[in-house]
This record gives C-alpha cells, structure tokens and sequence, in this order.
C-alpha cells in the first residue's frame, strides 16, 4: 500500500493512474477502523481499479472540542488493518495540509443539513462537506463509497455533488452489525462492558420497528420506539424518527415510496447513530 501526507504528491500519483484509464474508488474515513470500514474497501475493491482510503479526524465537523479530543487514533492499526485489507492507496494528512488557517465554507444545504443530526450537532456536515469537497478534489474519484450508518451524511454529500455537479458516484454501503445488533461504529470502544450491552436497544428499536411496521401507523410507530427507549436502562434518546429515504422529510404516510427509521442516543457518554431502512 502506498501511504500519502501531501496532496500534492498523491495527487500527482493518482494523475499518472488516471492516464492510464485505471478507475479511482474512495473511501473517506476517520480512522480507528472496523469491520465496516473494511467492508466499504471490499465493495470499492470489486468495482474500481484503485482504492484509495484517506485517514483524517477532521476537526471542523466536531462542535463539541472534548469529542475531538478523545476520537480514537489507532493509526498504527488502522494501517495493518488496510494492509491486510490490500487497499492500494491511504491519503494521511495532516490539519494544517487540509486546512489554511482563517478559511471559510459557504455551502448551505438547508433543510438536509439542518435536521436530525444536524439538529443536535449544528454545523456538523458543513464541516463534512467541506473536507469531503476538499479531498475530492485531490483524489478526483470516479465512485466514492459511504457507510449507509450515517444516512444523512450520505444524503448531503449526495446534495452536494449535485451542486457541484461534480463528476463522483456516490454509493451507499450497507451498515455492518455485530453479532448481537450492534451497529459498528468507531465509538463503540469507548463504551463500558454495562453500557456495550445497555447499547443494544437501538438496534432492538429498529428490528422492533421494521416487526411492527405492516400492522401500525407511523404515529404508532415512532411512540412505541420512543416508549422502549425512554425505558431503556443507561440510553438517552436525542431523536427517534421515520422519515421519507429520499428527503428526510418526516414521513406522512406509509404509502410514501421509501422510509426509514433514524435515531441518535447517548449511552453512558458515548453518543452513537442507526438506521433502519423500513420500505
Ligand atoms: O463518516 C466519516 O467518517 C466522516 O464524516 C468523513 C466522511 C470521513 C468526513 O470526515
């Protein structure tokens, strides 16, 4: 695997492979890599030539300064993991390579940014979109490749392609669950042995929901999950929603095309995200 910092050179790298007609497949992360991680790299793998996996806890999506700080870091690992993996190509900048210092970012997606966790974490994707533009425009990928956890993320970088009009596919990957529910998220370390197993009701929820989703209403729906969460030993719900896939919009109607169920809660002091996709 080729390891990068500067953009310049992995740029410069990525052009002399573009001449040769190989296509670019890119899976943007954060590091402290799981399974899930790694799953995005296969599906790159079996549709693209090159797979290029950047590593950058990109502070400007963090509104909380401690949750920055304590993002884990295992770069070490996350570099064998990728080895292993045979990915081609890891872009590792750092701060100061992806930003200048006093920028600004304009981009505003309205109400997709606006809601959910955009709700409880404020100017969070524009701090996505921002980086996300930015390392597009080094690794210039044909596909790009998203974990569907973050179903708004991949919805306003879906928005922001199309604004840009930018030449990238964007495709969305299935989340990846441990054995018993727990969506993988690099945050899961953080959790204790109690809290590991008090996290399982969102999953639960979601499973909960998609059971009872031919027989009731959405009202129904959302107030039995609620009801089960506020119940839920150690778990602090921030939003439990079903929303239309395509707008996240609040869904009005089970007749709607698609629908999925979204929802954030804090377990002990570990905020984790899931999703379900209902219809
Ligand atoms: O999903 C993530 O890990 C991050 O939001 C991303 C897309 C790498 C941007 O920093």
């Amino acid at each position: 695997m080729r390891i990068f910092t500067s953009k310049t050179e992995l740029s410069f790298f990525l052009s002399e492979l573009k001449n040769q007609n190989k296509t670019i497949g890119f899976v943007p992360t954060m590091g402290a890599l799981h399974q899930g991680h790694l799953s995005l790299i296969e599906i790159a793998q079996a549709q693209v030539d090159i797979v290029v996996c950047s590593i950058f806890v990109n502070p400007t999506q963090f509104n909380d300064p401690k949750d920055l700080e304590k993002y884990p870091r295992p770069i070490e690992t996350d570099i064998k993991k990728l080895e292993e993996t045979r990915c081609d190509v890891l872009f590792i900048p750092s701060v100061e390579e992806m930003y200048s210092a006093g920028e600004s970012w304009d981009l505003d997606l309205g109400y997709l940014e606006k809601v959910l966790e955009g709700k409880f974490r404020p100017g969070h994707y524009k701090g996505v979109t921002q980086i996300v533009k930015k390392l597009f425009d080094v690794v210039k990928p044909d596909v790009s490749f998203f974990g569907q956890k973050d179903f708004q993320q991949v919805k306003v970088i879906e928005a922001m392609v199309q604004t840009f009009q930018l030449p990238v596919t964007v495709v969305t990957c299935p989340i990846l669950r441990e054995p018993d529910g727990l969506a993988m998220s690099s945050r899961n370390v953080h959790l204790s042995v109690v809290e590991r197993a008090q996290a399982l009701a969102l999953s639960k929820t979601l499973h909960q929901t998609v059971a009872a989703f031919p027989e009731s209403s959405i009202a129904d729906l959302k107030q039995q999950a609620e009801n089960f969460l506020n119940n839920s030993d150690g778990v602090k719900l921030e939003y439990f929603e079903i929303c239309n896939a395509e707008t996240l919009r609040p869904a009005e109607s089970k007749e709607e095309k698609s629908l999925i169920a979204l929802l954030a809660a804090t377990v002990g002091n570990t905020r984790l995200i899931d999703n379900i996709i209902l219809k």
